[in-house]
């Protein structure tokens, strides 16, 4: 496969934006490479294609559930979208303004609006300091309110976050672990973000905690107007949580629609995949579960044609050379596949595969 055939595949990879609609956060065509050093020099061998042309948007006081299995780059997005990488290239509009052109000091003054909740709370909360400091360290830094309010300002969060006003002066050991991320949420929700990455945030969480942080997210966003990018490998929860999913597959996005119609009628073969995982409450419903074959390969060389085509039980000979397109096959819901190419894209698809390549349209060995 031609670079060209994967560059179309990124130009071509964005989801229209609608008149009128108010966008918060508009990520174009990123890409995020980290480069390889190897050898006695330690010179760049080789670049991991962590994230490689991506694009979405999240209209404001909604949230876009981002899946995918590990490694295929979902927290790179989420970090580089804040600016905690650098970009490789592309765009990331934030209420209209590329956060990349900012100076640091806008940056900083931004920083407040971004803000981030991690899978593991514990390790994000500095052990040596009480829960009211941790949540009112970056408060005071940014003068978020003025000094007289301050002390009411904290409990008041706290309270939203359903902590008390006593746990301000305990440690994050005394607390549990649905407790410490609540500890997370009172600290990134005192600084008035606009945009929270929840990266996996109730991961490390029972089940039964779980869904009270899920409800507490949920119930924070009606409140305050926040917007959300919710990183996950737990389809449920995305499915609960979520207004929009996009799905990702080794630095790509295969699949992107509203969470109804993803998970009603997943189109890429991938998405039906992990979501034929889903365990459904119910003794006598019998899964028809796809497996996936092999392991994801390496982002450092990813397979040419389609990046799925190793794995993929749908998989044509076309599929091996050329990257497929990124199109709308019904009213908002995006998928890149060869499945839904017209006469049109299959013929020119077709022209990626050599010529002694077998026939097209034939299926995998
Ligand atoms: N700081 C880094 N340096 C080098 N490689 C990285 C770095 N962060 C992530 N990667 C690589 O980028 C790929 C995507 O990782 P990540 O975004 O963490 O995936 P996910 O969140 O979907 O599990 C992986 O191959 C990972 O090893
Ligand atoms: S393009 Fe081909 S290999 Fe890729 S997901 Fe579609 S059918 Fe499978
Ligand atoms: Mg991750």
């Amino acid at each position: 496969m031609s670079n060209t055939n994967q560059n179309d595949l990124r130009e071509n990879q964005a989801i229209p934006t609608v008149d009128g609609e108010d966008y918060l956060l508009e990520v174009k065509n990123l890409v995020k490479y980290f480069p390889i050093k190897g050898g006695f020099f330690g010179r760049t061998v080789g670049q991991v294609k962590a994230v490689d042309g991506v694009s979405f948007h999240i209209k404001r006081g909604t949230t876009m559930g981002l899946v995918g299995e590990s490694g295929c780059g979902k927290s790179t997005i989420g970090r580089t979208i804040l600016r905690l990488h650098d970009k490789t290239s592309g765009q990331v509009l934030f209420n209209g303004q590329d956060i990349f052109s900012l100076s640091s000091s806008e940056l900083r003054k931004l920083r407040p609006k971004l803000q981030i909740i991690f899978q593991d709370p514990y390790s994000s909360l500095s052990p040596r300091l009480p829960v009211g400091e941790i949540i009112g360290e970056a408060v005071r830094e940014h003068n978020i309110v003025p000094a007289a309010e301050f002390d009411d300002y904290i409990t008041d969060i706290m309270k939203q976050c359903g902590l008390q006003e006593f746990h301000k002066d305990r440690y994050p050991h005394e607390f549990s672990g649905g407790q410490r991320q609540r500890i997370c949420i009172a600290r990134a929700l005192a600084l008035k973000p606009e945009f929270i990455l929840c990266d996996e945030p109730v991961s490390a969480l029972d089940v039964s905690i779980q869904a009270q942080i899920i409800n507490l997210l949920r119930e924070l966003q009606k409140n305050f107007g926040l917007t959300y990018l919710f990183i996950s490998h737990d389809l449920s929860v995305v499915e609960h949580i979520s207004d929009t999913v996009g799905v990702m597959y080794l630095g790509n996005m295969v699949e992107f629609a509203e969470t109804e119609k993803i998970f009603d009628h997943p189109l890429h073969p991938y998405t039906q995949a992990l979501f034929s995982a889903i365990p459904v409450p119910d003794p006598n419903y019998k899964m028809d579960r796809i497996v996936l074959e092999g392991s994801i390969p390496s982002p450092a060389n990813p397979p040419a044609g389609c990046k799925f085509h190793t794995r993929c039980s749908k998989c044509m000979e076309v599929c091996k050379y050329a990257a497929p397109h990124w199109k709308e096959v019904e009213p908002g819901h995006f998928c890149a596949c060869h499945l839904y190419n017209d006469a049109q894209e299959q013929a020119e698809a077709e022209q990626a595969i050599p010529a002694q390549a077998p026939a097209a349209g034939g299926k995998k060995a």
